[in-house]
């Protein structure tokens, strides 16, 4: 007997309950309990064991790998889930052997690193987060499950909410940025979006928060590099998207590769278990980073991979991803005595609990749908969406003498660059299987949206990365035969994600001669700038005429890029992490502490750099439209509120040019004195308003107490009575304010 299922009927019917194939809307909590523990009841420890080994599969590999013959593992029971498979006919095939060649046919999960779509790209997650536009990254991760449970996935190691304020760190490019409120925002639209509001249903898959926690804090901007921060700022700036997650009832946690003060993150049993499940009564099941139990003893937390499994299972990490380290030692670790079965009981308990919820053990087979995986990938509703999605992601950083948007009929045009006619860094890194072949460049957006009578001169000017200065001199002769030259320019995609930190943040290679060489020229310049990150950019920024932060758009680039250049769309986005002006600024963010020596230009011992102003090149929050929005009439409905109240923020927005659009109103708040220090603005709101050329909306905004609730010094959260400064204006700078008490 293989079907486990069967063994199950027979088990629930005994008990005189419900059916082991209940109807697809599900079983109740207590049926998917008493199935768990009746699947338990038969389980050997190896194959307990087995539940909790998570392994890589040849398709696609996104680590070092460790097995070759982990097909040989499946049929022998010893795997749980495999990750960096899918496609319908492989997946069945997988799913086959563990539900017809294992003892007790237990249904196999299948993860993958869907980020920011499956084979329809978005933007990368920063330029998705740039929208602010939480329907539509809410929407992305939901085209995402479809298309990717289309291909037999159920688990999508998504959404990253790790704050992350060091542009070096490439990894920034893959969540909402820099702000916690954002961070919130954003993680939540993306659990949402991808676990739908059933896990059965085969067009949802189950989310991954990570990487828990604080991975984002890296010292140096350096990926797996040591974390060391207060409690205070690990609670109040890293993990609230984390809780976000879970309350939005995200089904997965990830563990971090970092250490926080000397404690790796996979060893941690103050964040797994006291704060994860005491804390936040997390009920889903926790697995590692790639190999990061295995990585423990190099951190010098373990003596060997044995004690390392140790310290993850006590510490609450569920499942190995690829380590093979419960897989080689947890037996012996439990015959020891250094594990309990009923720590092991319980971590198998969690990942079945999930298989149940994923409708796996009812139908294994339930995410292998041909017909699905021809009719609903890369289809046209996607596509528009994607090309939606994409040009809302742009930020305008710059429009002299509203330069743009370009005219459809204009007579000549020079686009130039090494990311003008390039296809394949568009879809960014991290872009699971989407195809680069079939990106739109942003040439070909560009010969899509203009009159047939324009002309297109079109040089590549230089490479993305290296020093051949050869082609310059061809961009600058086709650069002085057009009217306006779109210089399209930035970083490859392998620049940023995983493994791809940089300490200089410049354009790559010889791409800033080549912008000076065209800037030279006297023509007008159009910057498209293509990054997994912020750069630092001060003399481009400040020699271009427009500047457009486009981050990775995604599948349908070249057209969402020439729908913002050419006026089919307004720009909207606003940034959701602050650019630099240096380096040596970083980490630079909007919601600073205010220092003793607060700034002053005159006064030499204040808190200043000698070589670089304070402020950044661009602040978080900053975007332009091509209208203009005036803000004015900012009201409180008190001056003064208790703890109880609810204080309502109005202000009325106009747009003041002819040009209808989309303005993002935010809204911060400062606490000037507490009982420890806060920072000089936080967001607390953000609420985007359509207008079209002449109107006004007032917009309001809700505050309550627990909206300026922070950790006390005695590590209480709780608001403090006292003096507070409301903010509200379309960017982290440029604000209307006035201030309130709280009683
Ligand atoms: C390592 C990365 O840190 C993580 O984000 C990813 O989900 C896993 N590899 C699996 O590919």
């Amino acid at each position: 007997m293989r079907k486990l299922y069967i063994a199950i009927l027979f088990l629930v019917v005994i008990s005189g309950t419900f059916g082991c194939k209940g109807p697809k809307n599900g079983d109740t909590d207590a049926a998917i309990e008493r199935r768990v523990d009746s699947v338990l009841k038969l389980m050997t420890l190896e194959e307990k064991i087995g539940q909790l080994t998570l392994f890589t599969s040849d398709y696609d590999v996104t680590g070092p790998t460790m097995r070759e013959n982990y097909k040989e593992d499946i049929k022998a029971g010893k795997v749980g889930a495999i990750f960096n498979a899918y496609g319908v006919d492989y997946v069945r095939e997988l799913q086959r052997m563990a539900v017809e060649e294992t003892r007790l046919g237990i249904p196999l999960i299948f993860g993958y690193d869907v980020i920011h779509g499956h084979r329809t790209i978005f933007p990368i997650s920063l330029g998705e987060s740039a929208s602010w536009d939480t329907a539509m990254v809410r929407k992305a991760a939901r085209i995402a499950a479809i298309e990717a449970t289309a291909e037999g996935l159920q688990w999508t190691f998504a959404p990253m909410v790790d704050i992350a304020r060091d542009p070096r760190w490439g990894r920034i490019s893959e969540g909402a940025g820099e702000d916690v409120f954002l961070g919130q925002c954003m993680a939540v639209a993306r659990v949402k979006g991808f676990q739908g509001n059933r896990l059965d249903d085969p067009r949802t898959m189950v989310a991954c928060a990570k990487h828990y926690a604080a991975y984002g804090a890296a010292q140096a901007g350096r990926d797996y590099h040591t974390v060391d921060i207060s409690e205070r700022t690990l609670r109040e700036v890293y993990l609230p998207p984390f809780k976000a997650a879970v309350d939005a009832g995200v089904g997965t946690f990830m563990t971090s590769f970092n250490e926080i003060a000397g404690v790796p993150s996979t060893g941690n049993r103050y964040l797994l278990t006291d704060i994860l499940r005491k804390e936040w009564g997390f009920q889903g099941f926790v697995v590692t980073d790639y190999t990061s139990i295995n990585e423990m003893v190099a951190h010098g937390f373990a003596k060997d991979e044995k004690e390392a499994g140790e310290l993850a299972i006590n510490a609450g990490v569920d499942m190995d991803m690829q380590g093979a380290v419960y897989y080689n030692y947890l037996k012996k670790s439990i015959e020891e005595g250094k594990v309990s079965m009923a720590t092991v009981d319980e971590a198998v308990r969690r990942v079945l609990r999930m298989k149940f919820k994923l409708g796996l053990f009812d139908n294994p087979y339930l995410y292998c749908n041909k017909q699905r995986e021809q009719n609903e990938i890369m289809t046209t509703e996607h596509l528009a969406f994607a090309r939606d999605m994409a040009r809302k992601s742009i930020v305008l950083l710059k429009n002299e003498a509203q330069i743009l948007p370009l005219s459809k009929e204009i007579k000549s045009l020079a686009v130039i660059g090494p990311l003008a006619d390039n296809r394949r860094e568009l879809i960014g890194s991290w872009s699971a299987a989407g195809d680069w072949s079939k990106a739109v460049t942003i040439l070909e957006g560009i010969y899509g949206a203009v009159s047939p009578a324009t002309k297109i001169l079109y040089a590549r000017g230089c490479n993305i990365n290296d020093d051949t200065v050869s082609f310059i001199s061809d961009a600058v002769n086709k650069a002085r035969q057009a009217e306006v030259v779109i210089l399209v320019v930035g970083e490859a995609h392998w620049m940023s994600g995983e493994a791809a930190c940089r300490s200089e943040l410049g354009l790559p290679g010889v791409q800033q001669q080549l912008a000076d060489a065209v800037i030279a020229t006297g023509k007008p310049v159009v910057t498209v700038l293509l990054s997994g990150r912020p750069l630092t950019i001060p003399q481009l920024a400040q020699k271009t005429r427009a500047l457009l932060a486009a981050w990775f758009p995604g599948t349908m680039a070249g057209h969402a890029v020439a729908d913002v250049l050419f006026g089919e769309y307004n720009p909207s986005a606003k940034l959701p992490v602050t650019f630099p002006r240096s380096v040596g600024q970083i980490p630079i963010y909007y919601n600073m502490k205010n220092t003793g020596r607060p700034m002053d230009p005159n006064n030499k011992y204040t808190s200043k750099y000698l070589d670089v102003p304070n402020d950044p090149l661009f602040p978080f929050g900053y975007g332009l439209s091509y209208t203009t929005f005036e803000y004015s009439d900012l009201q409180l409905s008190a001056e003064k509120i208790n703890a109880s109240d609810t204080l309502y923020v109005k202000v009325k927005v106009k747009n003041t040019g002819k040009y209808s659009g989309e303005e993002t109103v935010q809204l911060y708040v400062r606490d000037l004195v507490g009982s420890v220090t806060r920072p000089v603005k936080e967001l607390k709101g953000f609420y985007k308003v359509f207008l079209q050329p002449g109107e006004e909306k007032q917009v309001t905004f809700k505050l309550t107490a627990n909206d300026l609730a922070f950790y006390d010094i005695h590590m209480k959260f709780t608001s403090e009575p006292g003096d507070f400064i409301v903010f509200v204006g379309g960017d982290s700078q440029h604000c209307l304010q006035k201030g309130f008490v709280l009683e």
